[in-house]
């Protein structure tokens, strides 16, 4: 299973002052230091956090793939052909969100999607679709054409009981069953922390975990290297037992 880690929230640190400190690309390369088998940034419509100067700077300087988050626009479809990250997820995108809210409506946005699939197609990029853990809309992802579907863990993650996290699991797994049946690849992500990854990470079929604010979180306190260490030896463990 590979952890491909999202610097966005260095980047906001960054824009609190609007000056050059801290650098997300310097992240990244801690990030890659302490085991992170990919880099994940989302450019946003409004250049919250990530700018074009990171995406450019980062396409250059990574050794590990690099997972482009954006939203399905003309914008940012050209930006993705011009600067060919390694696989794009496509996501959902509000202005007023704190972060990416849910899975895309697959149904409604379908030919929306299809056409940015075979855009990024041609320019020789994987395409994979963050969805909600639910059968149908990975059967519609399919049907778009993805390569592979980001399963939403952000329910699970927030549950309030232990039985809505239970209950959201096995929603994730019947996704997950889905998306195998169909030959897709499956990431999973959204809100998974140190302390609630191991659900996710022992599920075999998933092959990628996408975490952000986590991992952020600790190398404010122990360095990043560290924090993206700490994650990577669960997931390690998760997939022992
Ligand atoms: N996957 C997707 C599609 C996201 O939009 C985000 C947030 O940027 C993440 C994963 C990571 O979520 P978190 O920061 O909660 O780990």
């Amino acid at each position: 299973m590979i952890l491909s880690v999202n610097v966005d929230h260095v980047a906001t640190l960054r824009q609190a002052r609007l000056g050059s400190d801290p650098d997300p690309a310097a992240a990244a390369i801690l990030a890659i230091l302490g085991g992170a088998d990919g880099i994940t940034i989302h450019l946003r419509e409004d250049r919250r956090h990530i700018n074009d100067r990171d995406l450019d700077l980062m396409r250059r300087l990574l050794t590990v793939p690099l997972n482009l988050e954006m939203a399905a626009t003309d914008e940012m479809i050209e930006k993705a052909v011009s600067t060919r990250p390694e696989m794009v997820t496509l996501v959902p995108e509000k202005r007023q969100e704190l972060t990416t809210e849910g899975g895309l409506d697959v149904m409604a946005n379908g030919q929306r999607l299809k056409d940015a699939v075979t855009q990024l197609h041609k320019a020789g990029i994987e395409v994979s679709l963050f969805v909600n853990p639910s059968p149908e809309d990975i059967e519609i992802s399919n049907i778009i054409g993805a390569d592979r579907v980001e399963i939403h863990t952000g329910t699970y993650a927030n549950a309030s009981t232990a039985l809505m996290a239970r209950q959201e699991l096995e929603n994730i797994t019947t996704a997950v069953q889905k998306a195998v049946e169909l030959g897709l690849t499956i990431n999973a992500g959204h809100g998974l922390h140190y302390h609630n990854v191991k659900a996710i990470a022992g599920i075999r079929s998933i092959s990628g975990l996408y975490i952000g604010h986590g991992i952020m979180s600790r190398a404010v306190l122990v360095g990043m290297e560290q924090a993206v260490r700490q994650m990577k030896n669960l997931i390690f463990e998760a997939r022992q037992t």
